[in-house]
């Protein structure tokens, strides 16, 4: 993270000649200097390149309002404001908030300049580096070594063969380096949540809406079995959507409990519906206990949401209404529900808690958000058995889990969120709903009775694919979604 933009030159020598030392002296530091044309100019560069570090400006020219413009797309990156000795500096307390700095016109000031500018770069690196990902930078780049497991012992033990150079040489010594033990005390535990690993947990649940988050390294397919396993006792009955993972049927054979099953519905193109309103009601769950051996009233219900064709349902009119106390809601595949408002209402975590009922939502952030396989995540509102849980919790969860895949989940809020979640999501919601405008029109011409427009909302309800019949037999309580994953995920339950 190296580059910084220069705004100018100015046509002014006393201007242009303190920044040509400036970008000498930052290159003598390992600075690459590049100059946009514009303001314009420098936003998509900063919108399209991460590695951005710092700009520098002249504060007459551009002052408070390029600050604001580049403070939306990214809050922490430093700015550099050269001023004369006549500026006028009107900064108010929302202003200072910014990482911004002031430098005078001067000849021969540029080294001391350029040693505060990379001064700041640390800072800011620092910054929005997370806890747990800064403790497994620091240990790396300290060549710290525990005479512990992994046996590779950082690498080392490939570099005693040819096929094991190979092997080091493609993954790279720092991906060994950051493979370590579990007895590293200064990273805390994923299993006991302490230290960057329960920071790290704390900032995922404030960043996801949850009361309580906790981090699975073995994908949401272990994720639903500890809730399964804590939340469902032996004996007991558990309501199941007939279109869950095989994690949720593995977890029924694992324990002794009894299914009654929620039925989704399944259009004329084959398209899963989602479960239609009725079988949310006592009515329905009633008849199917009574008709079902062994089976008592549900103290807990499994719904996958966004289903395998990517709706999402109105999930709090099924937490408000549907008669368990426990509802987990597998959100394998739309780990983003949090970020867009496109989206509020219909995600496991949106709203508040509701009385007497505790919700749980899984997450595979490794799937549509940019972790590593096999990161998953667990959210929860509402009150639970802590001790309990964490049994559950521990009884599915490795002693030796691997760092990179914890590290890599807490720093997608930086990656997603803060930094343009909204606009990303926003232009994968438009450019798909240009594809799905191609795909209604499949959809009407094989669907009798659905309407063609140009709104996102109705673009969404023909890409879905919902007749007009199914919404009249109770599928509207459904709310159709376009995601991505419906056009990349046209998948059936596997
Ligand atoms: C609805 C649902 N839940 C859970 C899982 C399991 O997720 P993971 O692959 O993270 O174990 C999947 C995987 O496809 C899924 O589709």
């Amino acid at each position: 993270m190296n580059i910084i933009a220069i705004m100018g030159p100015h046509q002014a020598y006393y201007k242009d000649q303190p920044v040509r030392e400036l970008d000498q002296a930052l290159q003598a530091r390992g600075f690459q200097t590049i100059y946009p044309r514009d303001a314009r100019d420098l936003l998509a560069l900063i919108e399209r390149n991460p590695r951005l570090c710092g700009v520098i400006f002249d504060w007459d020219e551009y002052n408070f309002d390029l600050c604001s413009e580049i403070n939306q797309l990214n809050e922490y990156l430093p700015l550099y404001a050269f001023i004369n000795s006549d500026s006028s500096l009107d900064v108010s307390l929302n202003e200072m908030r910014m990482a911004l700095w002031f430098f005078e016109y001067a000849l021969n000031a540029a080294d001391a300049i350029a040693l505060r500018i990379r001064q700041y770069t640390d800072e800011y690196i620092d910054n929005i580096t997370p806890p747990l990902t800064r403790a497994l930078f620091t240990y790396v780049k300290e060549g710290k070594y525990t005479f512990c497991t992994p046996g590779h012992m950082a690498g080392t033990a490939y570099l005693k063969s040819p096929v094991g150079t190979l092997f080091y040489d493609f993954f790279g010594a720092n991906t060994l380096k950051a493979d370590i033990s579990v007895s590293v005390t200064e990273l805390g535990s994923l299993l006991d949540h302490s230290g960057p690993h329960l920071e790290a947990e704390e900032y995922i649940a404030r960043t996801f809406g949850a009361e309580q988050s906790y981090m699975v390294t073995n994908g949401t397919s272990t994720a639903n079995k500890i809730i399964g396993m804590y939340a469902v006792p032996a004996g007991s009955t558990v309501l199941v959507d007939r279109n869950c993972h095989k994690s949720l049927t593995q977890m029924l054979m694992m324990s002794d409990i009894i299914p009654v099953w929620l039925t989704p519905t399944r259009n004329a193109l084959g398209i899963s519906g989602g479960i239609p309103k009725r079988e949310f009601s006592r009515e329905s769950i009633a008849l199917k206990v009574a008709q079902t051996p062994r089976a008592s009233w549900p103290v807990h219900a499994v719904i996958t949401n966004s289903t395998y064709d990517g709706l999402l349902y109105n999930t709090q009119y099924i937490k408000e209404t549907l008669a368990v106390s426990s509802l987990h809601f597998d959100s394998a595949w739309v780990p983003y529900t949090h970020f867009h408002p496109i989206c509020a209402g219909k995600s496991g975590m949106s709203g508040e808690r509701v009385a007497g009922k505790v919700i749980y939502e899984t997450q595979s952030t490794h799937k549509l958000l940019a972790a590593f396989s096999q990161a998953s995540l667990i959210h929860i509102k509402g009150d639970y058995d802590e001790q309990t849980f964490n049994e559950a919790y521990m009884m599915h969860t490795t002693t030796s889990p691997s760092y990179p895949i914890v590290a890599r989940l807490r720093p997608l809020r930086r990656c997603c969120v803060v930094t343009q979640g909204d606009d990303l999501f926003s232009v994968q919601l438009n450019g798909r709903c240009i594809s799905g405008a191609r795909c209604s029109d499949c959809v009407k011409n094989q669907t009798a009775g659905s309407l063609i427009s140009g709104n996102l909302m109705e673009l969404m309800k023909l890409c879905v694919g919902q007749s007009s019949r199914e919404k009249k037999r109770g599928t509207a309580l459904m709310i159709p979604m376009l995601t991505i994953c419906i056009l990349i995920r046209l998948k059936s339950p596997s």
